[in-house]
Formats: C-alpha cells, structure tokens, sequence
C-alpha cells in the first residue's frame, strides 16, 4: 500500500485480466446512471476517474476519462471521450480545470486513496461525486454473512468508510442507492436477490472480489451456494429477496460540494 505506482500497475493488470467480457456484465443501470448524472448538477466539464469502459460517463457534458487499464480502455464505446491511461494518485490534469468529478465503483482498486483523493480535490472545481460501497452495510448481506465473510473482511480493507470519507471531502452528502432487483449492473452484490447468476462464471469474471480472494474459499463458499439451492434451503431462509423491488446492500452516492 505504500507504494502508489506499483500498486496502481498491479490493480491494472487484474482488470487487464478480468475485465475482458466487463461491459456485457457490467451494464450500466439507469436508476445509478440518473442519480449519477443528477448529482453532477450543472458541471460543463467532467472528470471520470477509474473510468473503465466508459460506464456513467454523461453524453451531454465536456468529459475528461482517466483508465490504467488498457483492457478497460479499448471496451469504450467509439462514441465515448478517448481515456488517458492514468491512476487517481498522480491526476495528468491542471489545478481547478474541471467543474466536477466523478469515481465509480473504483476507489476500493486505488493504491493509496488518501492520495487519489488529494489529486481529485486539486483538479476539481466545484463537486466531487462518489458512487461506492459502505463496506459495514454490504458484510451484512447474506453472501457475505452467511457464505463469505472473508468478502466483508478483504473490503474493510480497501472500501474507504463513510467516516473516512466524510473527514476528507468538504460538505459531503452521502445517500443511500437501494439496488433495483433488475439491477443491469453486475457487481458482486447486485445479485442479491440472485443468487443463481453468482454461480455462473462470466458473471464472476467481471467482479475483482472474485480474483481477489483465495480460490478454494471461492469454491467452498460456492458449492455450498449450489448445494442449498438444489436443496431448497436458501429460498426458505432467503426467498422473500426474490420479491422484493430493491434492496440496501450498502451502495452509497457521496457529494461532496467544493464552493
Ligand atoms: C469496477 S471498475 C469501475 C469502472 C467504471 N468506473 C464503471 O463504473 O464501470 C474499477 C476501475 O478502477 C480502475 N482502477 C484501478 N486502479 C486505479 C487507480 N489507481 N486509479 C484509477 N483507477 C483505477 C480499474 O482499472 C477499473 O477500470
């Protein structure tokens, strides 16, 4: 963690890795997208930071892409602004040259966040939009209680909490994003009312937590999944999920105003 670069190129090489099938997975889900773009008030010009392959980035504003990811990079759209091949930590921007940024599912993959923070706080001019996960909220859902803690332990670790946050971005605004269950979006957690779509691989391969943790406690923790859907035991403990619209799983929309 102490060194931003190194860690900043090994974080690209996993999504060089897994993110090859990212934005079929990953499909950006219109209820974030307008709360996204709702927070980004009246910003002309916009920093995405992390900004993968181009998911939430808004059509009708100036936008500034920053990806250390070459495989990312070449999965945006043609129609989308071209990236800069770059990390949170060193921003390739002037001082105050954009109205508003914005960090998508991507602070939990920076080296050094304080850093990354630091550098969106020198670029940007007025607002600071974050759309990440309260990793205290997200070890209570079922997958992580009850079948991988070890996911709620390795995201303590890398999700900033909300505390952490709000003692560093100005006049922040953190609000709650209940996840639809038709979430077009497939991270980890969005599949809380699905829990067929986790067994399958192409869903898994487009979430980092997967590649992350040790491979056989993937594969316990999975086999079990199977075996108590076969069995009837996760509907009759968890079911009512299946009916439900929406759900807190944890993912927050953070604002922060600059002036
Ligand atoms: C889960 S993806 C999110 C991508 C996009 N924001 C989205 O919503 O689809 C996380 C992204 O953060 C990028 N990333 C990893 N380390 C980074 C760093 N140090 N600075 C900026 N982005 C980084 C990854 O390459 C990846 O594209």
């Amino acid at each position: 963690m102490n060194n931003p670069s190194s860690r900043a190129s090994w974080t690209a090489s996993v999504y060089d890795r897994i993110g090859l099938n990212y934005s079929q997975v990953r499909r950006p889900d219109p209820r974030f997208e307008a709360a996204i773009w709702n927070a980004l008030g009246s910003a002309k010009s916009v920093l995405n930071v992390g900004a993968g392959c181009g998911s939430y980035e808004p059509a009708d504003r100036e936008v500034t892409a920053v990806e250390p990811s070459p495989v990312m990079i070449a999965q945006r759209p043609e129609s989308a602004a071209p990236a800069i091949q770059g990390a949170a930590e060193a921003l390739p921007l002037r001082d105050k040259s954009v109205d508003a940024t914005m960090c998508v599912f991507t602070m939990q993959h920076w080296d050094n966040v304080q850093q990354g923070l630091d550098e969106v706080l020198r670029v940007t001019c007025d607002r600071v939009v974050i759309l990440t996960v309260d990793p205290d909220v997200m070890a209570r859902m079922w997958l992580c209680n009850e079948y991988l803690p070890e996911i709620g332990e390795h995201d303590r670790h890398t999700f900033p909490s909300m505390e952490y946050l709000e003692a560093r971005l100005p006049h922040l605004h953190i609000g709650t994003v209940p996840v639809p269950a038709d979430c077009t979006d497939g991270f980890c957690i969005a599949f809380w009312n699905r829990p067929e779509a986790i067994l399958d691989p192409r869903v898994r391969q487009a979430s980092s937590i997967w590649h992350l943790l040790p491979a056989v406690v993937v594969e316990e923790a999975l086999a079990r999944l199977h075996r108590d859907l076969e069995s009837g035991d996760w509907d009759r403990r968890f079911g009512q999920l299946r009916r439900q619209a929406a759900l807190d799983v944890g993912l927050r929309l953070a604002v922060s105003e600059l002036t």
